[in-house]
């Protein structure tokens, strides 16, 4: 029996990894542009980074992480997020010696041991945008305004950016009270793991898919009846920067989002034509998450995109990275004479593929033709002979003869301002 790729985990072929590199060709081009660094974390942690920042009672903490004990019985797990890990370089480097505001972003994949289904992998990709440093809610717009901007670039339209805020911890206690109350009135209609969860952390039965949960959550108190002053004066200063930003929003008063750093404004870009898995990016403010883990008081605000719910939404455009030149030889002094000049157009960085079976040329046309060559240069016989190669151009099937010592200068000449 052969062996297979390991459930909830893909190979990208090369016919899928042009949506791919636009995907993060796009976002360098955009983050780079708004000022944001790039950097990388590693793809393995303590196990206490991640159940420290995003929570015990948390469904990716209980259920989800590939966490095990290496050699030396130290607990190390493959990050199923990056906030965390940004959060820890950023305090162990000590970014903030040399300004406490950071902008950041890294593109790699996540781990989470979830059931796989349409849009959810076991390894998934994310693109991780953060800034750290700044309380204002110019920044939450900001964030929020690139996101959209990015998803724009890429031809993804018709996308909701949903928005929320859940307050600080001191306006959180109450509201916490209240809503712990109220499931213990409902627990009979709630599933065991909402019941089991309810006292410590109750919020989470806002994302239960149970049926009876749902039902009991639509008459739940809300958080927006329960912020401060500066946490409802933050959001509405949020709110008023979008609009100033003409970034359209819709306030999603049950968002609570899975992960517990998160103080104030949260929000979800949900897509369309997904099904059941339809946030494509999410994020939200974590004011504390930097200082619970050893740093300074500095404040964060970031989202994540999911890259393969991205790529289902890209709009359909056959792309086929093929050879710009595919050079066709008949004969074994012409195989010799293809073999040197694709070496030298290699090294030029053109795309250029010969036969290496020394087919007949009516095959080496077809292999061509099947690689969407963009240019097939002949050389046989006769053409060796006359000291002419034939150049055809194969889009616009229409071909000449270049003698020998300018087809190198001839088919750069082409090529340049098309793809190389
Ligand atoms: P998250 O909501 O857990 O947030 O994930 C962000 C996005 O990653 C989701 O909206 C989704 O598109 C994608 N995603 C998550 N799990 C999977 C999966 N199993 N398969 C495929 N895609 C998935 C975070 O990860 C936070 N760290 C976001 C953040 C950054 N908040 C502040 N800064």
């Amino acid at each position: 029996m052969s062996v297979k790729a390991v459930r909830g985990f893909s190979d990208i072929l090369p016919s899928e990894i042009w949506r791919w590199r636009l995907l993060e060709e796009r976002a360098r081009e955009v983050l780079d542009g708004f000022g944001f660094s790039e950097m990388r974390i590693p793809i393995l942690e303590r196990m206490e980074l991640f159940s420290r920042s995003i929570g015990e009672e948390t469904d990716i903490v209980e259920k989800e992480m590939y966490t095990f004990a290496d050699r030396n019985g130290d607990l190390i797990t493959l990050r199923p997020e990056a906030t965390a890990s940004m959060a820890r370089a950023y305090i162990e480097h000590k970014m903030y010696a040399f300004d406490p505001v950071a902008k950041l972003y890294f593109i790699g994949p996540m781990f989470r041991y979830e059931r796989p289904q349409k849009g959810r992998y076991r390894q998934f990709h994310q693109i991780d945008v953060e800034v750290f440093g700044i309380s204002q809610p110019m920044i939450d717009a900001e964030v929020m305004a690139i996101l959209m901007h990015y998803l724009s670039t890429l031809g993804v339209n018709g996308c909701e950016l949903q928005i929320n805020s859940l307050g600080c911890p001191r306006c959180r206690l109450p509201y916490k009270e209240d809503l712990r109350t109220f499931l213990r009135d409902h627990s009979l209609q709630l599933c065991p793991d909402c019941r089991r969860r309810m006292e410590k952390n109750p919020l989470r039965a806002f994302d239960c898919k149970a049926q009876g949960c749902q039902e009991v959550m639509t008459d739940a108190p809300l958080v927006e009846d329960y912020l401060c002053r500066e946490c409802a004066d933050h959001f509405a200063g949020v709110k008023a920067y979008l609009e100033s930003m003409d970034v359209p929003y819709r306030v999603n008063p049950r968002m609570v989002r899975g992960l517990d750093y998160y103080t104030r404004t949260t929000f979800e870009v949900i897509a369309e034509g997904l099904g059941a898995q339809n946030a494509v990016a999410a994020g939200g403010r974590y004011d504390h998450l930097i200082e619970e883990l050893g740093g300074p008081g500095v404040p964060g605000i970031g989202f994540a995109i999911g890259m393969e719910r991205l790529i289902l939404l890209l709009p359909d455009q056959a792309h086929f990275y093929g050879p710009s030149l595919f050079i066709a030889a008949l004969g074994e002094e012409a195989q010799r004479e293809a073999f040197a000049l694709s070496y030298r157009f290699n090294l030029a960085g053109v795309r250029s593929m010969i036969d290496y079976e020394g087919r007949s040329l009516k095959a080496q046309m077809r292999r061509a033709n099947k690689f969407r060559a963009r240019y097939v240069l002949i050389i046989g016989e006769d053409e060796l002979r006359t000291g002419k190669a034939i150049l055809r151009d194969m889009e616009k099937s229409k071909q000449q003869e270049v003698p020998f010592p300018s087809v190198f200068k001839e088919v750069i000449s082409r090529l340049k301002g098309g793809s190389v």
